[in-house]
């Protein structure tokens, strides 16, 4: 590694000392396929497997940093609707062999999923749901949310969906519904409830949008774009992102 950057990443970590810091980080992990064809790859599958194990490293840089609430998106509603057989089926392949491996391996994490997992061949979706019950009861491990064949969106319908089922379940006229309906009960219904609102989402790759994710949770987030292709994105990134989140952040001393 370039001694400048370790110095470098050392001078950042000295920065970050006594500023706010998000407690969840949301990472939108854009730019596989560019990040493959510009390093000469003929395959661009070939940008999925660096970007998955790059989650990894990211994860670590994350529980170093004292981040221990993260959401990563991994492949949204349209990608998995819309991309070609090929590159699906090896991207679930990594979502297996991969991610849920991994996360039953890293005792720092409890594993969450979110997204529709009905879009996703039995096989992910059986490793994901057994990753998640596997990592359930870790006591004291960070909270990951993956975000695979999700929609925020159809998230937000979901949610409605629980609250008028339950209120069907409970007998109630729809009237009473409708008025005492509360942000809380959406929350409540969300994919994944009980976490707290992202702080910080990062987008890599240079797109300036938010493309249907963490819609209800991300409301009042701070968002940090990067132009970096995600495999090439760097913990000194990420410190930067969180340097430049707690300087926001910090109370600040003008009247
Ligand atoms: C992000 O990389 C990973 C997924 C969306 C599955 P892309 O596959 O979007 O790569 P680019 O943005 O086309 O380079
Ligand atoms: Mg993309």
């Amino acid at each position: 590694m370039n001694p400048l950057y370790g110095l470098y990443t050392r001078r950042l970590r000295r920065q970050l000392t006594g500023l706010p810091q998000p407690r969840h980080i949301a990472i939108v992990m854009d730019g596989n396929r560019r990040w493959a064809r510009r390093a000469g790859l003929d395959d661009v599958r070939l940008g999925h497997r660096f970007g998955a194990q790059h989650l990894e490293q990211f994860l670590t840089w994350c529980a170093a940093a004292g981040v221990n609430c993260v959401t990563a998106w991994v492949a949204s509603a349209d990608n998995i609707r819309r991309r070609d057989s090929a590159e699906v089926d090896y991207l679930m392949q990594l979502t297996e062999t991969v991610l849920a491996d991994h996360v039953r391996r890293d005792h720092r994490w409890r594993l969450h999923v979110a997204g529709q997992l009905d879009l996703l061949p039995d096989s992910t979706a059986r490793a994901l749901k057994e990753a998640v019950e596997a990592t359930r009861d870790r006591v004291g491990a960070g909270d990951l949310t993956i975000a695979i064949g999700y929609s925020g969106r159809l998230e937000v319908l979901d949610a409605i969906r629980g609250v008028l089922d339950e209120a069907a379940e409970a007998g109630r006229d729809l009237t009473d519904v409708a008025a005492d309906l509360t942000e809380d009960d959406i929350s409540r219904h969300l994919h994944v409830p009980g976490l707290p609102d992202p702080d910080l989402v990062i987008r890599t790759s240079g797109e300036l949008r938010m493309s249907d994710f963490l819609l209800w949770q991300a409301t009042r987030s701070d968002i940090e774009f990067c132009d970096l292709y995600w495999p090439a994105f760097r913990e000194v990134d990420l410190l930067r992102a969180l340097r430049t989140y707690g300087r926001r952040k910090a109370p600040t001393t003008q009247p």
